[in-house]
């Protein structure tokens, strides 16, 4: 079973889902992925996360990052709980889920944790970078529903990380000031960043959100 880590690079698999076979990196294509798992079908808070998903699916697109789930069930039961999703979230299902009835994509993810089930997955959360390299690992228990606000706000994190040379404080949202990278000194700061430097600080120094 494999330990992934944050900077490798997140296997690549091929599966069946609700949508029929996938290649997961073929599905990624350029963009970024989040990959989350669910112990399994018919399960009331994951009824509710899909349904949450499919109605953030708007964010994840603008943000360039396509979803797919897991769960541990087949293909026909997915379909069947779609429908289930479908009516009671009052949305529709726009992604894939993989249909992991071996386990093969729940073992190479490691997302079977024996000590909180022998069986089932718990609910993990896998970003990925364009490049390919995992960017985000969380682990939630299976009676924890996720944030899929935090989701986001991490994927705006990173993104704008990936691009800037600084690091985003506690809480932060898009928009909201960020923390100059500890590399750079401040009088180099000031030269980089035009909407101004302020040293609270030598070691902690704010700017405004260069992409806002
Ligand atoms: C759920 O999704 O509702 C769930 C799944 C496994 C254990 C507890 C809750």
């Amino acid at each position: 079973m494999a330990t992934i880590r944050l900077g490798d690079t997140a296997p690549n698999f091929s599966a069946d889902s609700s949508i029929g076979e996938i290649n997961f990196y073929d599905y990624l294509g350029d963009g970024w992925g989040i990959l989350f798992s669910h112990p399994a079908d018919f399960t009331p808070v994951c009824t509710t996360e899909l349904g949450t998903a499919a109605k953030f699916k708007d964010e994840f697109d603008k943000r360039n990052v396509k979803m797919i789930a897991l769960s541990v069930d087949g293909r026909a039961s997915h379909n069947e709980w779609i429908k289930d999703i479908n009516e009671t979230q009052h949305t529709t299902v726009n992604f894939p889920i993989i249909a992991d009835e071996d386990k093969k994509v729940s073992n190479l993810y490691d997302m079977i944790h024996p000590k909180a089930d022998n069986n089932l997955t718990v609910r993990s959360v896998y970003i990925i970078a364009p490049d390919k390299s995992v960017k985000l690992i969380i682990t939630y228990p299976a009676s924890t529903g996720r944030n899929f606000h935090e989701l986001l706000r991490v994927i705006d994190s990173l993104q704008l990380t990936a691009y800037h040379k600084v690091a985003t404080p506690a809480n932060w949202q898009h928009g909201e000031d960020v923390v100059v990278s500890p590399a750079i000194p401040t009088e180099e700061a000031r030269s980089i960043f035009s909407k101004g430097v302020e040293e609270i600080k030598p070691y902690l120094r704010m700017t405004p959100d260069p992409s806002a």
